[in-house]
């Protein structure tokens, strides 16, 4: 069966400054260090994420669910944020129409979904304005179960069903995703009787994408989820390795550490050259970064760019700017669909326009990847190359399970603890203190006494 494929020889070209492949063999054991960590932490149910695949119950259930809600409703809504909204919407965009939800019910055969992600309520009310609430239903998605931003729109979408159709119009609305048993969104599952999916507790917010958390916006989209898992497992298992020269996560993991750590590249680009992959790079940056970014001396910086949009845009900068990145070009061998181009007679004189004549918009993008891949060889710029045969349900779980294991790897090889994300609970504790959570007043006055911004340096 065709699958995924990575090359690496664009970190080995000493012509571009990369990297020996004796430095390769030296980080081996360091490797398998950071593959055997991973694989005690997993042994020990401390971390779920790999086996995920395996859990046909947890799919069949999201799948149920979105059945369920496709016989009722047009739209649904999914609230989250960081990792319980973007491998969703990574998924959905990878595998739906690019315009799936502008399709009439006939030609979507599935629900529309929404995405709003963030808690600027000047797109959330947007959406609420412009969608039909009677055809809406919604899903809150939260690991935890109390974060802020997911349950300031949970609360909003609640106060506006019950007014205009019941505590029974809520219920019928409103689905839950959150852990099986903590968290106030478990409590209120329980106490408001909604039907509510669990992520399993060894699962992790941005390792969630094949939980629940990611599966039942894909099902409700009418991604094929069955292949989606099969892809999955198909990665782990070609991940069961040690060895650099047979696990390809472990071989990604060990290329961009080693290019980061003995090349001062620590910027890693990664740049699918296909629209449905565009999200997949904002889930890939979230994922890099709340992973590895923890400590001063340790934290790749992920940068999302989409071939060939970014060829008129950060390209200038891979190509002569600073010598810190290393790009990931993803290509996706048979795309979808394919447009011919005909240059008309009266364009014929214009040399500029008149060579893409007979030619497919599928090979303009492709010429436009070979030629920037190579031209960034040239410059010195070291490349990496993955290559999905299509865009389908089983290629994207074989993407997102390389990517989450690879994370993983780096984890070990970083020293770091690639599942936790301790960075982000300042800024929490003092949003919370400003609105008057009880218990965060320290963090309230501290933030207030640290507000006294130096006249000179602001301009009003
Ligand atoms: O990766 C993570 O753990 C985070 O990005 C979370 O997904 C994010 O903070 C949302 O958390 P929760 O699912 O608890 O609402």
């Amino acid at each position: 069966m065709e699958r995924l494929s990575l090359d690496v020889n664009g970190c080995f070209d000493p012509a571009a400054g990369g990297l020996a492949v004796p430095a390769l063999d030296a980080l081996a054991p360091a490797a398998r260090a950071a593959f055997e960590g991973f694989e005690a932490r997993r042994r020990s149910g401390e971390l779920g994420f790999a086996d995920l695949p395996a859990d046909g119950a947890a799919a069949d259930a999201s799948v149920a669910l979105a059945r369920e809600l496709a016989e009722r409703f047009e739209n649904l809504v999914v609230l989250g944020i960081g990792g319980s909204s973007l491998g969703g919407r990574a998924i959905v965009s990878a595998l739906a129409h690019p315009y799936h939800n502008l399709l009439p019910r006939d030609r979507r055969g599935a629900l529309r979904v929404f995405f709003p992600d963030n808690s600027d309520p000047a797109t959330f009310e947007a959406l609420l304005g412009t969608l039909d609430l009677e055809e809406t239903c919604w899903a809150t998605i939260t690991k935890s179960g109390g974060t802020a931003e997911t349950m300031a729109q949970h609360l909003a979408l609640r106060e506006r069903c019950i007014a205009r159709f019941g505590e029974d119009g809520y219920r019928e609305r409103c689905v839950l995703v959150t852990d099986p048993s903590k968290g106030a969104l478990r409590a209120i599952a329980d106490a408001e009787r909604l039907r509510a999916l669990s992520v399993p507790p060894s699962v992790g917010g941005r390792f969630s994408a094949l939980t629940a958390v990611g599966l039942l916006p894909a099902a409700a989209a009418g991604a094929d989820v069955t292949a989606l898992l099969a892809g999955a497992a198909a990665m782990e298992s070609r991940c069961r390795s040690a060895s650099l020269r047979e696990n390809p996560a472990l071989l990604y993991a060990a290329v961009l550490h080693l290019m980061d750590r003995e090349k001062g590249r620590h910027v890693h680009v990664l740049m699918p050259y296909a629209d449905g992959l565009r999200d997949t790079g904002d889930w890939f940056v979230q994922l890099w970064a709340e992973s590895l970014g923890k400590r001063p001396d340790v934290g790749p910086t992920p940068f999302r760019a989409v071939g060939a949009t970014d060829q008129h845009s950060s390209a200038q900068l891979m190509m002569e700017g600073p010598h810190d990145k290393v790009v990931t070009f993803v290509r996706v061998v048979q795309p979808r669909a394919d447009v011919s181009m005909t240059v008309p007679d009266v364009y014929r004189g214009h040399a500029e326009i008149a060579y893409l004549d007979g030619h497919t918009m599928g090979e303009l993008i492709e010429a436009e990847r070979r030629a920037t891949e190579a031209a960034l060889r040239k410059a010195g710029r070291p490349t990496i190359s993955v290559q999905l045969p299509r865009l389908d349900a089983r290629a994207m779980g074989e993407l997102l399970m390389l990517l989450e294991l690879a994370t993983a790897y780096a984890g070990g090889l970083y020293g770091v603890n690639a599942f936790d994300q301790p960075g982000v609970e300042a800024g929490k504790r003092y949003a919370q203190g400003l609105l008057g959570r009880p218990g965060y007043e320290k963090a309230r006055d501290e933030l207030l006494a640290r507000a006294s911004p130096a006249p000179e340096l602001v301009l009003a």
